[in-house]
């Protein structure tokens, strides 16, 4: 099937190619999920390493205080994001929502402002700089690990250097990140060619999204911008300025976009004030509370701020109404994960 192109309504298509380095590539916009994500040569996919991943990922005794894992705040039998728990870090007053990790691994950079290029990267943030399990150094978290039966052997198993390390602790966790696919959603299908995937109400909400201009940022095959390919580098991040329209109704304290600076906190560079990367939609509607504050409950709120602040257009609630049961067809099959066992 030939992949529809859209005419970028102008205004934005200065921003959009603004923050991609390659002058004029054209893209695809409308992409279905390809079957794997991209691996990288130095983590190629292993049983033992997904497995090693998965029993880390769900270890509450490897947290300071013994009772936080990963799915704590990432719970992937719930739409693998916080379901409104925000991130309680007391060295971070600028509280962020905790993502959904499905089909994360098609993503270029990580963070809400991008701040890390690959998974691997991410997790060394995460494990020692963010206080997510609690404040630890390197050695205190390998101690912890140590100490707990069963890692020693297992870290012997799958890496050839056999140490339990940063490095193979984040490698162990990627790739079972990577593992987290929910493939062949509706909206897929229907990008496929399978034009009765979507009913009527959708198919009205796909074009909406596309005439309103929601895919000159959310597009590609996580509806978050271009996939790692010649137009982006595994790496670089897509981001754009969230909210775009200053001065509406949307600045107020209740919201508070404007308290969280975004990627400016990390590159401290005046251009990047509120400057976000732009999220991935699949799956969406299992994700709320939304946006980087997690201060908005419905998604149909979500999608006539989104239109508000980004760009203006006229739209009514019919409109979003469709919008909304389009961004629902994101959703698939979630794959049953058991929970490992801990002796
Ligand atoms: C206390 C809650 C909390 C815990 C525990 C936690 N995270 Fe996170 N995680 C977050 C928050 C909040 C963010 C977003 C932070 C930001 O963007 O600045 C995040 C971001 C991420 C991301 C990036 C997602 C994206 O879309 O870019 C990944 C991957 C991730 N976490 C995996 C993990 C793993 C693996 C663990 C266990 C080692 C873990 N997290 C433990 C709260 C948590
Ligand atoms: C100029 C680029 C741009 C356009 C156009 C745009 N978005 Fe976004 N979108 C973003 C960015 C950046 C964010 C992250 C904002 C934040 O929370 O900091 C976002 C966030 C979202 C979220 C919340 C995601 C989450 O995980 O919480 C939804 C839903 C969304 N957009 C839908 C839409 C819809 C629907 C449209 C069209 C009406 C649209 N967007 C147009 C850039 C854009």
């Amino acid at each position: 099937v030939k992949p529809i192109r859209i005419i970028l309504k102008q205004t934005f298509a200065i921003t959009l190619f603004a923050c991609i380095s390659s002058n004029s590539i054209a893209f695809d916009y409308w992409q279905s999920l390809p079957d794997k994500p991209i691996i990288p040569k130095n983590n190629p996919q292993d049983a033992k390493k997904i497995l090693l991943g998965k029993k880390i990922f769900f270890d509450k005794r490897i947290s300071k205080n013994k009772n936080t894992s990963c799915n704590d705040c990432h719970n992937l039998t719930s739409g693998g994001d916080d379901n409104g728990k925000l991130t309680k870090n007391p060295s971070n007053p600028r509280q962020r929502s905790a993502p959904s990790l499905w089909n994360v691994a098609y993503m270029s950079t990580y963070y809400w402002d991008s701040r890390a290029k690959s998974l691997e990267q991410q997790f060394h943030m995460h494990l020692f700089n963010d206080g997510i399990l609690g404040k630890y150094s390197e050695t205190e978290l390998i101690q912890k690990i140590s100490d707990l039966p069963g890692y020693d052997q297992l870290f012997a198993e799958t890496f050839n250097d056999k140490k339990i390390n940063s490095t193979n602790i984040s490698k162990a966790l990627a790739n079972f990140i990577r593992t987290l696919i929910v493939a062949d959603s509706r909206a897929d299908q229907y990008i496929k060619g399978n034009k009765l995937a979507l009913n009527e109400k959708e198919e009205r909400g796909y074009f909406a999204f596309q005439e309103q201009g929601c895919l000159s940022c959310h597009f590609g095959v996580n509806f978050a911008g271009p996939a790692p390919g010649p137009a982006l580098k595994m790496g670089d991040g897509f981001y754009e300025l969230f909210p775009t329209i200053r001065g509406t109704e949307y600045e107020d304290e209740k919201y508070g976009f404007l308290i969280d600076k975004g990627r400016f906190h990390f590159t401290k560079e005046v251009d990047h004030k509120l400057m976000w990367r732009v999220p991935s939609l699949r799956n969406i509607a299992d994700s709320s509370p939304y946006f980087h504050n997690g201060k908005i409950e419905s998604l149909h709120d979500a999608v006539r701020i989104m239109n508000r602040v980004q760009f203006n257009y006229p739209i009514n609630e019919e409109t979003i109404d469709d919008i909304v049961a389009f961004l629902k067809t994101l959703s698939g099959q979630y794959p049953k994960i058991n929970q490992p066992n801990y002796e």
